[in-house]
């Protein structure tokens, strides 16, 4: 038996270790029961001895979403969070708590409480004044979040003025930020297709969203919110229900769920009724939340210092099977990244055979300690994608081996490399791996790279093995008499293959770009590059420091770039797709209105405009040579304000001394 003063150091190594896994790699290795089981552990035994309380003890701390780059500032009321419960019971307990410290101990006629989805996406404040949003600000370590108000703009949902009456003058209304699951399986998708990390849930998704410094990538995502909470000096109504109801009419998205119960006695069924409900709704929820309605009993109720007492979460039990372990196989991806996936049993999990559940990386195969044969516990919550949440360790055979990580390339046999500062091992033979190579010709005729109809995943490794396409040039040369002969490749679609390839030579500039398969160009980044270069004998010859002038290419990128182009072997493709006739530049009509007028300044955008959009602003800014920029700092050369900038945009830009012009003298500015 271990000491309780063991158990709390262990307890808050494991815990920390979690928080890590959890807000900072976004990859949670155990489900939110198991992780509120530890914390509750901890909690009790840090009350039972006091004497061993620290500071620094994960129960004293909230999580943050600070992220540099957003503006921040100070809630005007502490964003707290909710204490959890997990059966109907702890709900009743709850409800009889409350009836008692009001004074009702009987709960002959129980106090009437208010069930509410909980919406599983990322908090926000906004804060209106005379019916217009002027702030939004994430909950952030729920004292001082970010002003994300620019990014919260972009959510159609969201009013910006206020329709009808009774709105008080000055009120602030909390929400959710969620990704509806059709915009997150289709961001997802094109993660996959670009290599980049997938989303393990909406809620990630959004809250990364809501972090973008890109407004325009973040009303391309598609958010969505629903609100839950009025504050202000005066509300409108006595109690939280009704004052929802006024939201909803002020034009707030407010749950048409959200039920008022007279009676402890229907709180059950409305949990029954909700738990099948749930999966039909657009968005992703991870349970109910309980309010005392009435806000006078509210406020006697008061509140602990993390959480509401006048408020309960009640969350939903996550899918969970346990399956044996096949085997752990490693993939090479085209970028080289080794990934251990783990082979299993085949299961049933929410409806769907679940045989392959992916491990990330080594730190995650090490965290979850898994041995050859174990049996795996694969959960499915608000996730679509499997997760290997834990082992069953009783089950294990005792001469099981540890899950070692491979040290070479399960394909070409090179050793790997670990990405510093990264979990991830990749194989760095680029150009002779041979599932690099295919993922990259894959990449390349994909639908948003040359699109050339006819090479799939199959067909690609096909012509690859065959010797007829070695690297992407080759699809310039092939004919149609080599890939009739071909096993499985027919007339038909040889003449489909050639007629693909032969169409690529219009795609625009920026898809060849994209097309190239450098580290970190994604299609954004591939638009942001030919915008910011014209064409590619300017890109091959930029600087890091010109390079990384273009707006929202960061050194990262421009080092990825710079590599590209010094090997001599992607410097002969690029000649070879030259020749083959490849748009190697921006059309002419694009080209004509690009001047330097803005060269080497960095402007923000603030505010509304009556002659552009913002996005037509951000445009102009790039096509004459400028940089945009989301927060005002030392570097920034003017502000171009439209109407209703934020005030404390604009006391900055006045303290640090940096200009503020409006449109009209903007235009003048650029006009040639
Ligand atoms: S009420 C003072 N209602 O859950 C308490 N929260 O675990 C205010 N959430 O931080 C919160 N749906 O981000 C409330 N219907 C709902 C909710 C909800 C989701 C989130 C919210 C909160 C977290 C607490």
């Amino acid at each position: 038996m271990s000491s309780p003063a063991q158990r709390i150091q262990q307890l808050r190594d494991e815990l920390n270790s979690h928080n890590h896994a959890y807000y900072v790699d976004n990859r949670p290795v155990i489900s939110d029961y198991d992780y509120d089981m530890l914390m509750k552990e901890l909690e009790k035994l840090e009350a039972e001895h006091p004497e061993l309380d620290d500071p620094f003890s994960p129960t004293h701390r909230v999580g943050s979403d600070i992220t540099k780059g957003f503006e921040q500032v100070a809630h005007e009321r502490p964003m707290l969070s909710l204490s959890n419960t997990y059966s109907v019971e702890e709900v009743d307990e709850w409800v009889r708590r409350c009836n008692d410290s009001l004074g009702n101990p009987d709960g002959l006629k129980s106090i009437p409480i208010v069930g509410e989805m909980k919406f599983d996406g990322t908090s926000i404040s906004l804060i209106y004044e005379g019916g217009r949003l002027v702030r939004a600000v994430t909950r952030g370590d729920g004292e001082k979040g970010d002003d994300v108000t620019e990014n919260i703009k972009t959510i159609r949902s969201i009013p910006l003025v206020l329709h009808g009456e009774g709105y008080p003058e000055r009120f602030e209304i909390r929400g959710e930020i969620v990704l509806p699951w059709k915009a997150f399986d289709r961001l997802n998708e094109e993660r996959a297709f670009n290599e980049e990390p997938l989303f393990a849930n909406p809620r990630n998704a959004a809250a990364g969203t809501l972090k973008m410094q890109n407004a325009a990538e973040v009303s391309r995502r598609g958010l969505d919110a629903y609100f839950y909470y009025l504050l202000a000096d005066e509300l409108p109504c006595d109690n939280h229900y009704d004052n929802m109801l006024m939201a909803r009419k002020w034009g707030f998205k407010v749950s048409h769920l959200m039920t008022l119960m007279d009676d402890i006695s229907e709180v059950d069924e409305f949990i029954k009724r909700l738990d099948v409900e749930r999966k039909e709704l657009p968005v992703a929820t991870d349970g109910l939340v309980f309010k005392v309605n009435n806000l006078r009993q509210q406020l006697n109720l008061g509140y602990t210092s993390k959480s509401p007492r006048w408020a309960i979460a009640y969350k939903f039990a996550a899918e969970r099977a346990l399956t044996r372990l096949r085997f752990v196989s490693f993939e090479v991806g085209r970028m080289g990244i080794v990934t251990p996936v783990a082979n299993l049993e085949p299961v049933l999990l929410s409806g769907t055979i679940v045989k392959r559940a992916s491990l990330h990386n080594e730190d995650i195969v090490k965290t979850l300690g898994i041995h050859e044969g174990d049996m795996l516990y694969v959960e499915k919550g608000g996730e679509i994608i499997p997760k290997i949440t834990g082992v069953d360790t009783a089950a294990r055979e005792p001469d099981a081996a540890p899950v070692k990580f491979i040290t070479h390339c399960p394909d070409c046999g090179t050793p790997l490399v670990r990405i510093p500062g990264e979990a991830a091992w990749q194989c760095p033979n680029k150009y002779g791996c041979r599932p690099q190579i295919i993922g990259r010709l894959e990449h390349y005729v994909g639908r948003h790279a040359m699109d050339i109809d006819g090479v799939g995943e199959e067909n690609a490794a096909l012509l690859y093995d065959a010797g007829l396409v070695r690297d992407i040039a080759d699809f310039y040369t092939l004919k149609a008499a080599d890939l009739e002969a071909l096993e499985r490749v027919g007339p038909r679609t040889a003449q489909r293959i050639l007629e693909g390839v032969e169409a690529s030579k219009s795609v625009p500039f920026d898809r060849v770009i994209y097309s190239l398969s450098i580290p970190f160009v994604g299609e954004t980044v591939a638009r942001k590059l030919a915008r910011g270069t014209g064409d590619i004998d300017t890109l091959m010859s930029m600087s890091r420091d010109e390079l990384v002038a273009i707006d929202d290419i960061g050194p990262r990128i421009a080092d990825a770039v710079i590599e590209y182009f010094c090997v001599p072997s992607n410097k002969v493709i690029v000649e070879r797709l030259r020749e083959a006739g490849l748009q190697m530049a921006l059309p002419e009509e694009d080209k004509s209105d690009r001047t330097d007028l803005l060269s080497g300044k960095t402007i923000v955008i603030s505010g509304v405009f009556s002659k552009h959009s913002r996005e037509e602003y951000k445009e102009m800014i790039e096509k004459n040579g400028g940089k945009n920029s989301g927060s005002i700092s030392k570097k920034t050369s003017f502000v171009l304000a439209g109407d209703n900038m934020g005030p404390s945009k604009l006391e900055k830009a006045r303290s640090l001394g940096i200009p503020v012009i409006d449109e009209n003298e903007f235009l003048a500015m650029i006009r040639k």
